[in-house]
């Protein structure tokens, strides 16, 4: 049997710090596959709400922002940038805020409805690691292999934290993981698309894992079940 591009998209989803865009990164490396972020895209309809004034309840305003959304990721050397209506936010994307306004504004259905299109889009030819909330139940249900990824709160904070200030960014332990919590409550508890394992998704738990034996456990599921 030939190869569809369902066989070749890995799904990796899971709560905020769990470590997935490490892992994603690493592992479209490793198998050659693009690398897709679809977090950044909702930070980045975030950032552009608050540069236009547009408040995350405002469906409609939420609407109209999208049917003009330019949103686009570029390879640069080992990093990938992503630029929205043509402007680079790949740092600004990153603020703690902007974290809690992506979390409001991927509440929404007009917002849900243009990202998932777009992420088909990026998806389409295959060869592709998604990672997000719904990569594996909603974007691409279809997808040979998925991955949901957790680790507890505490060393999930401990990882945002020390992520943070590696950057320069001045933040509070316990504040990084008050509000981590609340994003967790908001993203699985929301009526479109929470966050939860897809059916057949393998559940790893990274708490005391290094990155690299996450990607030996997620490559081993992945030999297993390939055509
Ligand atoms: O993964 P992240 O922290 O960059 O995601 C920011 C927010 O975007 C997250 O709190 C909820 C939302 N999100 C989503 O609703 N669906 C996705 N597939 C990815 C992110």
């Amino acid at each position: 049997m030939g190869l569809n591009s369902a066989d070749e998209i890995v799904t990796i989803d899971g709560p905020a710090g769990a470590g997935k865009s490490t892992i994603s990164r690493k592992l479209a490396k490793r198998l050659g596959y693009v690398y897709l972020d679809t977090g950044a895209m909702y930070r980045a309809v975030a950032v552009l709400a608050q540069k236009e004034g547009v408040h995350p309840e405002d469906e409609e305003a939420l609407e109209r922002l999208c049917r003009h959304l330019d949103i686009d990721f570029q390879e640069s050397g080992t990093n990938q940038r992503i630029f929205c209506q043509g402007d680079d936010v790949t740092e600004e994307i990153r603020a703690p805020q902007i974290g809690s306004l992506a979390s409001k504004v991927s509440m929404r259905r007009s917002v849900r409805r243009a990202m998932v299109n777009l992420q088909r889009k990026i998806g389409e030819k295959g060869k592709v690691v998604a990672e997000g909330r719904d990569t594996g139940t909603v974007v691409f249900p279809r997808a040979k292999y998925k991955f949901f990824l957790s680790a507890n709160l505490h060393e999930r904070g401990r990882r945002r934290y020390a992520e943070l200030k590696a950057k320069g960014v001045d933040v509070v332990l316990d504040e990084v993981k008050e509000e981590m919590e609340k994003r967790d409550v908001q993203d699985s508890t929301r009526e479109l698309a929470p966050l939860r394992p897809a059916e057949g998704a393998r559940i790893i738990d990274s708490t005391t894992l290094t990155p690299d034996e996450v990607i030996e456990e997620i490559m081993k599921f992945i030999k297993l079940k390939r055509p």
